[in-house]
């Protein structure tokens, strides 16, 4: 589990996130690509599936017990459902379509523009704005912002006022998904959330 102690480098940090952003979905099954060794999920939600290529990441997986008791010890339950596909996210996942309550991109590269398919009509994505993936999310007509992240002092709190606030570009530029792609990384908005919440809506 050494993997694990490294990543938890903010103790409790993730589970506050998604604490906040189960208290503003309605759903229990999360979708995580990308996700590394990030557990804090399961503490949560009762049905998490997680995707990495990483090669370390299968053997984190593997240690079914250790991650259980983690878990447990993070307030979650222990009759939580843990899946972990080791593969590449933009490839077929062998997951049924249209199925999941949250998707979840955090760090990964573009999550939303690979694994929106899995994700229900009424969905919703939490996505960082980091590696560009809020600002594909934003150009994408299936999904509509709902919500913003705010953390503050440690706490994150969502925010579902004032939204047409959110996503200004700071400099006029059309963002595009070949833009994004080029970039790789997230585009300067003149507010900048911790995370944004976008449903899916088509
Ligand atoms: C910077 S880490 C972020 C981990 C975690 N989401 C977090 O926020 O702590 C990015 C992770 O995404 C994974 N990743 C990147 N592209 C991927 C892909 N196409 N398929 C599966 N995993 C991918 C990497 O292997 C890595 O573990």
């Amino acid at each position: 589990m050494e993997l694990w102690h490294k990543q938890d480098l903010h103790s409790g940090d993730r589970k506050r996130l998604f604490l906040a952003v189960r208290a503003a979905v309605d759903g229990s099954t999360v979708l995580y690509p990308g996700s590394y060794v990030d557990i804090s999920a399961s503490m949560v939600f009762p049905s998490v599936t997680y995707v990495d290529i990483d090669k370390r990441t299968p053997g984190f997986f593997s240690d079914t017990d250790t991650i259980a008791n983690i878990i447990v010890a993070e307030g979650g339950s222990p009759e939580t459902e843990l899946t972990f596909i080791d593969g590449d996210y933009t490839a077929d996942l062998g997951l049924k379509q249209d199925s999941f309550d949250v998707l979840v991109s955090l760090y990964a590269g573009f999550v939303s523009e690979a694994c929106t398919e899995y994700l229900r009509v009424g969905g919703v994505l939490l996505v960082a704005p980091s590696h560009g993936d809020a600002a594909m999310a934003s150009i994408d007509p299936r999904y509509t912002l709902s919500g913003v992240v705010i953390s503050r002092a440690g706490d994150y709190r969502v925010r579902t006022d004032s939204l047409d606030s959110y996503l200004h570009p700071k400099k006029e530029t059309p963002i595009t998904r070949e833009l994004l792609h080029e970039r790789g990384r997230g585009i300067p908005y003149t507010k900048s959330p911790f995370a944004y919440l976008f449903t899916r809506t088509s």
